[in-house]
């Protein structure tokens, strides 16, 4: 078995946790509470390297990736330090639309003096001396053009890639083609918590429907104290995002049933900054059960983000390297299914869940 070599796009929060997740497990050789699977194509979550990475931050772009995991504004402090990565620096990305307004004074970005096309040489010339193979795209919110610029680094190196963030690529048809054509998996999009407030959602919703009940309105709060909070408090920037968390719950209540505007509200509601990484999400579901009597039920969840969106990860990573060692290519329909919130073809999560797993086996053969 070979290592697995990835590159980072968005040195913030969630690879912060990602990265650190994989420490905890490193030091704590018998602990696998966590994980959705242990190895996944003979692949242990430690033997993931994080071999490029890239940035805007100031006071990460020409550091040593395991130092800029800990740099503000960057919260996760599960260990105090990291054995991987301290030959990783963090290289220069174009910063495009990365950097919205309300982050502006919490993300100082780099004075970018390169021209794009500069900047498009030095991200290949890296991933190809690094020899990178997925690219794990952790962007902020309404980052489109910064997106694409990283979809098409990975097409012009050949890597995969996945993307952890809401704009659309691999539910995209135009951009799937695009990966297919060059025979590389495209795992995405929006990558879904392992408690996260959507899979609670979408299991509660599936419990009313499996149960004959009609749902009638439904909404979900979700508050916190992060950048990707901040960032969200510009609504222009969040339209994907809305889309992404509203189709997940939609696309499991029956076409005839589908829930008017008015009836559904679905999004980050609101950055309270005390709250750091933990994130509140509010969910209430109203209907009507036998006889047409009325039921709600309420759930308030608590749950440290990053350690939600590092859990899927690691699995998001190791089913794009078994694609790529078995010459697997295009959308991982499963993988997409099961571990992120807009997938091309959308799922129930046991049914998800299932198929995975047997895509797994099969490929392990
Ligand atoms: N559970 C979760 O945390 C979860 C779930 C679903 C989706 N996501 C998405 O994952 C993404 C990352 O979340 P996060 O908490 O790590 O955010 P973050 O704000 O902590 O990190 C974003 C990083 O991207 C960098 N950046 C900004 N513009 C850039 C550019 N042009 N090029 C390269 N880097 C740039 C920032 O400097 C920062 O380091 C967000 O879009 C978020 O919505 C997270």
């Amino acid at each position: 078995m070979g290592r697995i070599r990835v590159g980072v796009v968005g040195v913030g929060n969630c690879f912060a946790g990602l990265a650190q997740g994989i420490e905890y497990y490193k030091r704590n050789k018998t602990q696998n509470l966590g994980l959705m699977h242990e190895t996944i194509g003979g692949y242990s979550i430690e033997d993931i390297d994080f071999v490029s990475a890239f940035d805007v931050g100031e006071n990460k772009v020409g550091k040593p990736l395991s130092e800029a995991i800990f740099s503000d504004p960057n919260y996760v402090k599960w260990v105090d330090t990291i054995s991987c990565c301290n030959n990783t620096k963090v290289g220069e990305s174009p910063i495009l639309d990365g950097i919205g307004v309300y982050v502006a004074s919490m993300i100082k970005p780099i004075k970018q003096t390169k021209k794009l096309e500069a900047l498009e040489k030095e991200a290949v010339e890296e991933i190809e001396r690094t020899e990178t193979k997925i690219l794990i795209n952790y962007l902020p919110v309404g980052s489109q053009k910064a997106t694409e610029f990283w979809a098409n680094i990975a097409l012009k190196t050949g890597c995969a890639f996945i993307n952890c963030m809401p704009v659309f690529i691999a539910s995209n048809k135009v951009w799937l083609r695009k990966f297919e054509e060059k025979g590389l998996p495209v795992v995405g999009d929006d990558i879904k918590g392992v408690i996260g407030a959507t899979i609670t959602h979408r299991t509660l919703a599936k419990l009313c429907l499996d149960r004959g009940a009609v749902i009638d309105r439904t909404y979900q709060i979700n508050v916190g104290g992060n950048t990707d909070f901040a960032n969200m408090l510009e609504r222009e920037r969040l339209e994907s995002k809305k889309i992404s968390k509203t189709e997940a719950v939609q696309s499991l209540i029956p076409k005839k049933r589908r829930l008017a505007d008015k009836d559904i509200y679905i999004g980050p509601s609101d950055f309270i900054p005390f709250l750091g990484n933990t994130k509140l999400a509010f969910i209430r579901i109203e209907g009507r059960m036998f006889a047409n009597v009325p039921f709600n039920m309420e759930v308030r969840l608590d749950v440290d983000d990053k350690a939600n969106s590092g859990g899927i990860a690691v699995d998001a990573i190791r089913c794009a390297q078994l694609a790529l060692d078995k010459g697997v290519s295009g959308n991982l329909t499963y993988a997409s299914a099961y571990l992120m919130k807009h997938p091309l073809i959308q799922m129930g999560d046991e049914e998800a869940r299932q198929n995975l797993d047997e895509w797994i086996s099969e490929l392990e053969k």
